[in-house]
């Protein structure tokens, strides 16, 4: 199946990412969300990426003209009615999920491919919703998306090996390093990454060292990029925590409780880097 359309759903950091990425690889995007406020500002980051990369020298500025103009914005899921795939990228809610899938349902074409990029939420109970289990699959992109090379690929029980094919062929074009997970909670990478940074969130709380100790010691100690604490503002502790309760629960194993401070912080509206601050301020 030619995929030339897409329909990404949910503008913010990593539906713009997404959409930023796969027009710079020559699809055709489009950004809705709910308001048109909500997906200018989306829109709006896109825009300003590409130029600091023209600034960077980067990308050429024609590429960057043309990758803008290959951007639709929309704030009507019936103009969903073309795309050849539809990716959602909203927050962790699965209510929320599967009532936009009921929309979309009603006007996408029958062929169409429709992906989310869930963190945590099985693939199999978000088709399930559908009227289409085997055209439904996880593409679990990660953040900053521009910058992280990964995609999971993450079938469902009934996702079939033709939406698998497809799925990964759009990887590959986005220039993604495409790897295949079972839909099993957390999948690789956060059932790996998130029960660490929650580590680190209760070394905090413990008064073990603290917040730019943390850091300080898995980037000098470990060679990582950035610390934990740091890393977890970047993710969201709003996302940190949903992906947490998810393994608590899925897998009923006490190892995954999420640390009281992180759901302190999340009732406290200290989401992390969205919000101004977090574990550090920004
Ligand atoms: N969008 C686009 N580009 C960005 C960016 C963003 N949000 N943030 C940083 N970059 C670019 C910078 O422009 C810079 O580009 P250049 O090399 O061309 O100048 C490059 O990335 C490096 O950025 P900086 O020099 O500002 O800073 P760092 O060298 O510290 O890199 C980082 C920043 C890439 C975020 C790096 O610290 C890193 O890799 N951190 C780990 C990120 C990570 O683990 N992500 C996965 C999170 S888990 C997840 O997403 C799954 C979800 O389900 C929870």
């Amino acid at each position: 199946m030619d995929i030339n359309k897409i329909y990404v759903i949910g503008v913010g950091q990593m539906g713009s990412g997404i959409a930023q990425v796969a027009a710079q690889s020559g699809f055709e995007v489009t950004m809705y969300d709910q308001t048109e406020a909500i997906v200018k500002k989306g829109y709006d980051r896109v825009a300003g990426n590409l130029e600091k990369l023209v600034a960077k020298g980067k990308l050429e500025k024609a590429a960057a003209d043309e990758t803008v103009k290959r951007i639709k914005t929309s704030v009507a899921l019936g103009d969903a009615k073309d795309a050849d795939l539809v990716i959602e990228a909203i927050y962790e809610n699965p209510a929320a999920k599967k009532a936009i899938y009921a929309e979309l349902i009603k006007v996408i074409k029958p062929e169409t491919i429709l992906a989310s990029n869930t963190s945590s939420i099985s693939i199999t109970e978000l088709a399930a919703s559908t009227d289409r289990p085997d055209r439904f699959i996880g593409m679990h992109f990660f953040n900053p998306v521009p910058v992280m090379k990964l995609l999971e690929i993450i079938t469902g029980y009934l996702t079939s090996d033709a939406t698998l094919t497809v799925a990964k062929a759009i990887g590959e074009k986005m220039g993604k390093v495409g790897v295949a997970a079972l839909d099993k909670p957390g999948f690789i990478v956060n059932r790996i990454l998130i029960p660490m940074l929650n580590e680190a969130i209760l070394l905090l709380e413990e008064g073990v060292a603290s917040a730019e100790d943390i850091d300080k010691a898995t980037v000098n100690g470990c060679g990582h990029p950035m610390g934990p604490l740091h890393l977890t503002d970047l993710v969201g502790l709003d996302v940190t925590l949903a992906i947490m309760e998810v393994l608590h629960r899925e897998f009923g194993d006490s190892k995954y409780r999420p640390s009281p401070l992180l759901k302190k912080m999340v009732a406290a509206g200290k989401l992390g880097c969205k919000t101004k601050e977090g574990f550090f301020k920004y």
